[in-house]
């Protein structure tokens, strides 16, 4: 009998997603037991609002687990069987900055695309590679799943200087999307469809969409799709946000630049880039609203937790953020091959792509991490927006490693929504002053 129970470390402790993935740990008791939970985070002050809440919603629903919530990446590191890291280096205040530099260059600003995104990718190599380097110094047979952004550049970074390490990097944009397909087309829940998707991280497309029967869904999920994007409304989409909502109906005029595939919802940003500038409000981006949403609403519950000393009537609930990091731990636990999307190294995977590129593929999930699967080869459209993006990535990480501004600039200049250098410049020049406390120092 497998009477294992598993100790489970969240780096970032302090994260709005951090009580969404307790309470989905707690659902799964049964069949992903945990003996230990604990927090990691180096902002103490923010990581005890939400570990004080914790506390109390275990000693109601499982008090059998023990919690530690530490700053002290020996004490937070040792005895764990997986590290579920989603840090953000920098936090809201660098995010807003991200955004508004290149809004105020007429340039989209946005927290993975772009010049925020590569911003933002300086900052989190270091911060993500000091998790597995405590990892692997105080657990090292631990597996890490990292949400932590901008996952494509630090996907490549971890391949690219931790080419061993047991970081497997993920995203929950096509888990949401593809709970949306299954809700179109009928079915209960993402888990009931089989996919083939590739490309990389925020910028990749399915490519066929059964039913477990083998049904072809494809059919029915463009033409829904062709008309109202990925936006289902009604009670499913009671809770979204009004900017959630304009990307998810945007999704109907990316899908009609080439109708035999499904696309990601990131796609709006290099594709419609003119739009997007059109439609911010550079004074007010999404950092703002989620500040205003999301984290107060976090916050605020589990202050209202702690004064009250009971979780009774708690309203934080599990998404697909949270299931789907619990279903990949599960799935290396019991090696159960299961078919889900990973961020890996190619090799492969796409057959026309740069081997060393760092890709977004189908794999097996098991004992031995993700397996990919080959995809074939991407059509001239996709091969063609892959290409440059993935280049724009690399170029980010050599002007890390080199501590190159020129390797920087082309990352800037190459990438598909800054008009020119020149403007790729003067948004460069204003984020390394707003980074100079994240950055390395560029000559
Ligand atoms: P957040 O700012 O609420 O939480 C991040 C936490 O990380 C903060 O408590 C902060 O103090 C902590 N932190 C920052 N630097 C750290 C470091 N070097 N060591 C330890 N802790 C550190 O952010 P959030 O909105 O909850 O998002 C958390 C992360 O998850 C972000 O990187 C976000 O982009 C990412 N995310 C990724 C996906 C995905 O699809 N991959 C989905 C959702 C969120
Ligand atoms: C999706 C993406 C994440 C991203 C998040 C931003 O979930 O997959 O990579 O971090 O959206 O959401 P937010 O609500 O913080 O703007
Ligand atoms: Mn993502």
């Amino acid at each position: 009998m497998d009477d294992r129970k598993f100790s489970v470390l969240i780096a970032g402790g302090g994260s709005t997603y951090t009580p969404g993935i307790v309470l989905t740990l707690l659902d799964h008791m049964k069949d992903f037991p945990i003996r230990k939970l604990k927090f990691y985070d180096n902002d103490a002050p923010r990581q005890k609002r939400i570990a004080d809440a914790t506390r109390i919603i275990l000693k109601e629903r499982a008090p059998e687990v023990e919690f530690v919530a530490s700053t002290d990446p020996e004490e937070a590191f040792t005895d764990v069987d997986f590290v579920m890291a989603q840090i953000r280096v920098g936090k809201y205040a660098m995010r807003d900055q991200d955004e508004k530099i290149p809004l105020a260059h007429g340039v989209v600003g946005q927290e993975t695309t772009g010049p925020g995104g590569i911003a933002y990718g300086l900052r989190s190599i270091s911060g993500v590679i000091e998790l597995v380097d405590y990892m692997e110094k105080y657990s090292p047979n631990a597996w890490m799943l990292n949400y932590s952004n901008p996952a494509a550049i630090v996907a490549e970074a971890t391949r690219r200087f931790r080419p061993k390490s047991r970081i497997i990097n993920i995203c929950d944009m096509p888990i949401d999307i593809m709970d949306r397909m299954a809700a179109i087309v009928g079915l209960k829940d993402r888990n009931d469809l089989v996919f083939r998707y590739y490309g990389l991280n925020h910028f990749g497309w399915w490519t066929d969409i059964r039913d477990k029967t083998g049904k072809d869904l494809m059919p029915e999920i463009k033409k829904y799709v062709a008309k109202n994007g990925y936006w289902v409304g009604g009670e499913f989409d009671k809770n979204t946000e009004a900017s959630w909502e304009s990307t998810f109906k945007k999704a109907a005029d990316v899908y009609a630049l080439d109708p035999t595939t499904l696309p990601n919802t990131y796609l709006k940003y290099y594709l419609y880039p003119k739009y997007v500038v059109e439609h911010a409000n550079p004074h007010h981006t999404r950092t703002d609203e989620v500040r205003e949403h999301r984290e107060k609403f976090v916050f605020d519950e589990c202050d209202r937790i702690t004064k009250n000393g009971t979780a009774r009537d708690l309203t934080f609930k599990s998404d697909e953020h949270s299931t789907y990091i619990v279903d990949l731990c599960r799935a290396i636990a019991y090696d159960t091959k299961q078919r889900m999307l990973a961020i890996i190294p190619n090799y492969g995977a796409i057959e026309n792509i740069d081997p060393t590129a760092t890709v977004e593929v189908p794999c097996l999930f098991g004992a031995n991490g993700a397996e990919r699967l080959a995809m074939g080869q991407a059509d001239t459209f996709q091969r063609g927006l892959i290409t440059e993006q993935n280049c724009v990535e690399k170029l980010a990480v050599d002007a890390w490693e080199q501590h190159s501004y020129t390797k920087l600039w082309q990352a800037f200049s190459l990438c598909k929504i800054v008009p020119d250098a020149e403007v790729a410049k003067e948004i460069l020049d204003d984020m390394i002053i707003a980074n100079k406390d994240y950055w390395p120092e560029l000559k």
